[in-house]
């Protein structure tokens, strides 16, 4: 049986952010609410060149820089997003183009909500699984801008940010469990956003529930799927994570369906989900990439102490859809995470005050039609420089 999971991470970061706590100073909210509430310290805010487009080549040209991988050995690119640029031109053309990515590529953009990047991690496995990838790799990047409106509730659970991940045979970060993985689907409005609108819409406690729900449902269709294979022990769980304290929720629900009780699931809540949770709270929200961010930062924190052992992961896209599913940390990869310098992107970045920030949501309005600008963005980085002939330009 074929060995297949992610093989190699990058990320890539907005070089500024809000501090949680300006932002509670300037909304008149106790900071304890944003910081130990929602468990969120920073929240990364993107400027108009820092677009999904932009973000995503970003991390991707990261992943090929720092794993070593070979850009011709691709043969699949899936984008996962729910903040696309385009109705028709996928993100994933975009990114093809800038990493002068093989001609022999399947190439396309996977929406719902924050499901794409796993729609587009699953259908990779499965497609080196059934024989296709013909030893190709494939590349599955998830990038995403996250905005509510001003003021709102969903303000403090904002973030933008990209995730790539190289998904191959005898990967060297995880090697996941092929066709073991448990699903849920129900069509309900807990958070969506209208073609009309650069800001979600969100039934901010509704949504809590519909995850909460989805969390049983692929729970319980995963542990059918285990068979006998389901009694043994998981080290690490990562959840999807719009703020840090929709894990802790998370994890005290799974743990209700294994029949512990609060005080145990948050004696076990530190070490199985702690180290998870921290690029996340630095960073925010990044929707698609939010799981496989959590995963960043477990391997950044510990991937030596878990090598062989097995990792729960939970994805969730409003609308909703759910996936849960395992892998087990491959041996070596304490060392080539290290190599990886997964958190080096969230180094040196700016503190934005709130003037600032609100000014840069301000500039979003027309961002998307904005002509031409040339600025100098940086050897090596990819920005969203302008709108020609309706053509975006990178
Ligand atoms: N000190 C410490 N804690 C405090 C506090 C203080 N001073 N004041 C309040 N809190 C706590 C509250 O007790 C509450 O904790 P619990 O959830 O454990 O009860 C927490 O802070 C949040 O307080 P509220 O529930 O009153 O907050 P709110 O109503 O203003 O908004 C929210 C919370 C609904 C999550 C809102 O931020 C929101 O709408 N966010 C966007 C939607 C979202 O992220 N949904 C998650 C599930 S859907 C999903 O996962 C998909 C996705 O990515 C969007």
């Amino acid at each position: 049986m074929k060995r297949i999971g992610i093989d190699a991470i990058a990320l890539a970061v907005p070089e500024g952010y809000v501090e949680l706590a300006d932002l509670a100073h300037a909304r008149s909210v106790s900071p304890g609410k944003f910081v130990d509430g929602l468990g969120v310290e920073r929240m990364a805010v993107a400027r108009a060149h820092e677009d999904p487009v932009a973000l995503g080549a970003n991390a991707a040209r990261r992943l090929f820089a720092m794993s070593g991988a070979d850009t011709s050995r691709i043969g699949l690119c899936v984008v996962g997003t729910e903040t696309a640029v385009d109705h028709s031109k996928p993100i994933a053309a975009y990114l093809h183009g800038l990493l002068a990515l093989p001609t022999a590529c399947r190439v396309f953009e996977a929406k719902h909500a924050c499901f794409g990047g796993t729609a587009g991690l699953l259908n990779a496995v499965d497609w080196i699984a059934s024989g296709s990838a013909r030893g190709r790799q494939a590349l599955v990047v998830c990038t995403d801008v996250a905005r509510y409106a001003i003021g709102s509730a969903g303000e403090p659970t904002q973030g933008a940010g990209a995730v790539a991940l190289l998904v191959s045979e005898n990967p060297r970060l995880v090697e996941l469990e092929v066709g073991v993985t448990g699903s849920y689907a129900r069509d309900v409005h807990d958070f969506w956003r209208p073609l009309h609108s650069k800001e979600a819409v969100v039934d901010g406690h509704y949504s809590v529930q519909c995850y909460l729900d989805a969390l049983t449902g692929a729970y319980e269709a995963w542990r059918h799927a285990c068979g006998t294979d389901y009694s043994e022990p998981i080290a690490r769980r990562c959840y999807h994570v719009p703020y840090g304290k929709m894990a802790k929720k998370a994890h005290r629900h799974v743990m209700a369906l294994e029949g512990k009780g609060e005080a145990e699931a948050d004696a076990s809540y530190v070490e199985e989900v702690g180290t998870s949770l921290r690029l996340p709270a630095q960073i925010g929200n990044v929707y698609t990439g939010s799981l496989y961010l959590a995963l960043a930062s477990l391997l950044e924190a510990e991937a030596s102490r878990i090598e062989g052992k097995r990792v729960a992961l939970f994805s969730y896209g409003s609308g909703c859809t759910a996936e849960f599913f395992a892998g087990r940390v491959a041996s070596g990869a304490g060392a080539f995470s290290r190599a990886l310098r997964l958190a080096e992107p969230l180094e040196g970045r700016r503190r934005y005050t709130i003037p600032e920030y609100e000014a840069i949501r301000r500039a979003d309005a027309d961002a998307d039609r904005r002509p031409i600008e040339s600025a100098n963005f940086g050897a090596g980085t990819v920005a969203f420089l302008g709108v020609e002939g309706e053509r975006r330009v990178y």
